[in-house]
């Protein structure tokens, strides 16, 4: 019988090992960091939010990362805003563990509209850890930003496996490369594609240096993606990036029009057309060579 050799002789060593193992494993911290010095940085734990009052279980019937529905034990997310000092006129830089980084509006997080979509942090308890999200393997945890009513929320707003959130100007404020020259008119497809870069596109790739992600390569430094992609081309890679090139480490999603329509990624090519005369134009960007 071959599996007695593998009898451990010592028959307290695995729970020992357990117990080693689960002081060794570090307690999941959120950290926040507030806009201004005068509120202290705080950190919220699993174990404190699992405290809190308004902690509850929470159904997500279109789990965007997981893609089924999903029911999680979460406090709505106003909850740590508070804390935050967070106001509808900020943004809330939401930074993943993976160098993701999300600046998500005020407005959008804190609606004053009654029936709005409000969202709720989900945090991953210790003893009932969530599965691998598809193609990965690590879970959508420590901390993670979910719609329960995800209406006119965007993919990329559901930032997972959270370390951090800021208090932060707009990112249009914070880095000014980033915007449309100021003689674009309100409602221009190339303003309107700005929007969208900023919600699904700024949180991996920088464009003119803005933004805080380096997970995906700067849009527009040096050389345009308009100016080595034809327009079919750049529209395929956005849409399904595995259509145009593969790998195994490919990182890209690909966005369903669902996520940005038709229109939208008219819009968005616009902006990338725009931003690669403009930061020229401007002397933005270095001088070609
Ligand atoms: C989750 C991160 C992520 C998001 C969101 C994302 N990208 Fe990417 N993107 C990447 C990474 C990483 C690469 C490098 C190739 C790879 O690993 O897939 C890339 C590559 C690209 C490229 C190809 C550049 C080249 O020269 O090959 C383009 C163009 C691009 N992204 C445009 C976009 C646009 C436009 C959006 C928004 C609609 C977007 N990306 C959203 C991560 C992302």
């Amino acid at each position: 019988m071959q599996h007695t050799r593998f009898m451990p002789s010592w028959p307290w060593l695995p729970g020992l090992l357990f117990s080693l193992c689960s002081t060794l494993a570090p307690a999941a911290v959120l950290e926040l960091d507030p806009a201004t010095e005068a509120r202290p940085a705080i950190a919220w734990t699993t174990e404190r939010l699992a405290a809190h009052p308004e902690a509850q279980e929470i159904q997500i019937p279109n789990d965007v990362s997981y893609r089924r529905p999903m029911q999680y034990r979460a406090v709505p997310l106003a909850v740590v805003l508070a804390d935050l000092g967070l106001q509808r006129t900020d943004t809330l830089e939401a930074v993943a563990l993976d160098g993701f980084v999300a600046q998500l509006p005020g407005a959008l997080l804190l609606p004053t509209r009654a029936g709005a979509p409000r969202p709720w942090l989900a945090f991953e308890p210790p003893d009932a850890a969530w599965p691998a999200l598809p193609g990965k393997t690590a879970s959508a945890g420590p901390f993670y930003l979910v719609w329960p009513d995800a209406r006119g929320i965007r993919s990329e707003q559901w930032p997972y496996a959270l370390a951090r959130l800021g208090s932060k100007a707009s990112p249009g404020a914070r880095w000014p490369q980033i915007n449309v020259a100021a003689s674009v008119p309100a409602g221009d497809p190339r303003r309107q594609g700005q929007a969208v870069f900023m919600a699904q596109c700024l949180v991996c790739h920088k464009i003119n240096g803005g933004g805080e992600s380096t997970l995906g390569p700067d849009l527009n430094q040096p050389m345009s993606p308009v100016a080595y992609f034809q327009p079919q081309a750049l529209r395929r890679l956005i849409r399904n990036p595995a259509q145009v090139r593969t790998w195994p480490g490919q990182a890209m999603p690909g966005f369903a029009p669902d996520q940005i329509s038709d229109t939208e990624l008219d819009q968005l090519l616009a902006y990338l057309g725009h931003m690669a005369q403009d930061g020229a134009r401007q002397g933005r960007l270095p001088a070609a060579r």
